[in-house]
């Protein structure tokens, strides 16, 4: 799960994937990271650790890392948050087995909007990564099962 900051948005796809994953007794590794490097090593945005708390996941102990070619080769699929960081992301791909692992988050080219600059938006960026979270496991179940 890849955003820009890994605070805000990838840190509540990493909680709320694993806990999905989990509740179907999936052996998955999820993990997120953030294309800028500024806040590796520090716990999610305060804001994004309230709002999963209060619909009962515990992002608190997830801390920020940099997203790293190395990540290409590590996971078998890479879900990014918006167009800026598919961009991102996909510059670091080295040959084709790289580029088809990494694809949006969202259906239908969406982005989720980054809610850092609006205290607002945290609750509806919560819903749409919760909504959009349990298509998806079913989804890489399919592919990877
Ligand atoms: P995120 O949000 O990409 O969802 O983690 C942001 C967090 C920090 C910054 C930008 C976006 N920043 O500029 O520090």
């Amino acid at each position: 799960m890849v955003c820009l900051g890994n605070i805000c948005r990838s840190p509540l796809a990493e909680g709320i994937v694993r806990q999905i994953a989990a509740d179907h007794q999936l052996d998955w590794e999820i993990a997120s990271a953030g294309t800028g490097d500024w806040h590796v090593g520090q716990p999610a945005d305060r804001r994004s650790i309230a709002v999963a708390k209060s619909y009962g996941y515990d992002i608190s102990r997830q801390r920020a890392r940099h997203f790293d070619s190395s990540m290409l080769d590590e996971y078998d699929q890479i879900l990014v948050m918006d167009k800026n960081n598919l961009r991102d992301v996909l510059t670091l791909a080295k040959n084709d087995e790289q580029r088809r692992k990494v694809s949006l988050f969202l259906t239908e080219n969406m982005d989720v909007t980054d809610p850092y600059y609006d205290d607002q938006l945290f609750d509806p960026v919560f819903l749409t990564i919760e909504e959009r979270a349990k298509n998806l496991v079913k989804e890489l179940m399919a592919k990877f099962s």
